[in-house]
């Protein structure tokens, strides 16, 4: 819960951390680091490298195989990662491949706090503007896309996994001829279509097994969840529609309505695609993870009912077209 500081502006919690944390991978080498980094050793935060210095590609190497989770700037030096982030976004000597990198690792540990940061209406906020940045690198970089589909981690945590959505949503929805604001408000439903799960009992949530009928009752209320929780932000009615939606199916047998065909929200009925697609290609515990082609083989020829087939066609191109650029040394 916000309070109000004495010029009277709300704080949240997510400021009065002291901390945040980044992945190594969002840093470039060999370029000063306009912000002081720090390692975490057991609880405590030990002073690393000083604003004006820079990582070595050795380094950095070194540092992603031992400890990657570790490193954190100070809150205060937020605004500065975003646009040391941003001007990299920017730079025309760089490749778009080591742009998506940068990207989506610098995503993940804010998109973290979407999750489980109490701020929310901050974190909110803060996806939001990942999203634009998403939106105007796939502008700017066509092939752009293929290099982010490419990094999909394919673990499983809710946020990797609502990054990767939003990912593959931005990617089927360009393709679908979504561009300017309503490719952003895709993004930014797919990003935030599962947020319902901040309602969901965490051992539910982290559950490795099959889930008993309770449990999966209560995990089936995310929907609704979601819906409430964007509801109380003010998000729009296409980004309501993302949340509440995405489990419906083409055939009418979703949840949490029941909805059929085309009174199922389009952009629901995207994020209902990249969903099981990325769910196919991910790792548990207790499934080996599918390729590419032998998910959208098994969506085309299993659960092709499930959802609207010209949407399942141009999701079927956009994988086809991102296995091509890997076979094709683009990567
Ligand atoms: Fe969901
Ligand atoms: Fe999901």
């Amino acid at each position: 819960m916000g309070h109000a500081n004495t010029s009277g502006t709300i704080m949240s919690n997510m400021s009065e951390e002291k901390y945040f944390k980044i992945r190594l991978n969002s840093l470039h080498p060999q370029t000063p680091l306009p912000f002081d980094l720090y390692i975490q050793i057991g609880s405590k935060y030990i002073h690393y490298l000083r604003a004006g210095n820079f990582l070595s590609q050795e380094k950095l190497a070194r540092f992603e195989k031992q400890a990657p989770d570790q490193f954190f700037v100070p809150n205060e030096n937020r605004a500065t990662f975003k646009s040391y982030i941003h001007d990299h976004m920017v730079k025309e000597n760089l490749k778009s491949g080591e742009k998506a990198l940068m990207l989506r690792e610098s995503s993940l540990s804010l998109v973290e706090e979407l999750f489980e940061s109490a701020a929310i209406s901050e974190a909110l906020a803060e996806s939001q503007a990942i999203i634009s940045e998403f939106v105007q690198f796939i502008d700017q970089h066509p092939e752009g896309i293929s290099h982010l589909i490419g990094l999909s981690s394919h673990d499983f945590y809710t946020y990797n996994h609502s990054l990767d959505v939003a990912i593959y949503s931005l990617g089927l929805g360009k393709k679908a001829g979504y561009s300017g604001a309503d490719l952003q408000e895709l993004g930014e439903g797919a990003l935030f279509h599962d947020i319902g799960k901040r309602h969901v009992a965490i051992e539910i949530i982290c559950k490795t097994g099959p889930l008993d009928d309770s449990e999966w009752a209560q995990m089936q209320k995310h929907p609704q969840f979601g819906l409430k929780i964007m509801e109380e932000q003010n998000f729009t009615d296409n980004i309501k529609a993302c949340c509440f939606e995405h489990h419906e199916s083409f055939r009418g047998n979703g949840y949490p309505q029941q909805l059929v065909g085309e009174e199922i929200h389009p952009m629901a009925r995207i994020i209902a695609i990249t969903d099981t697609y990325d769910a196919l290609t991910t790792k548990r515990s207790y499934n080996v993870p599918m390729g590419a082609i032998e998910a959208i083989r098994f969506m085309n020829e299993k659960i092709r009912f499930k959802y609207d087939a010209d949407l399942m066609n141009a999701m079927s191109n956009v994988l086809f077209k991102m296995t091509k650029d890997i076979e094709h040394g683009s990567f």
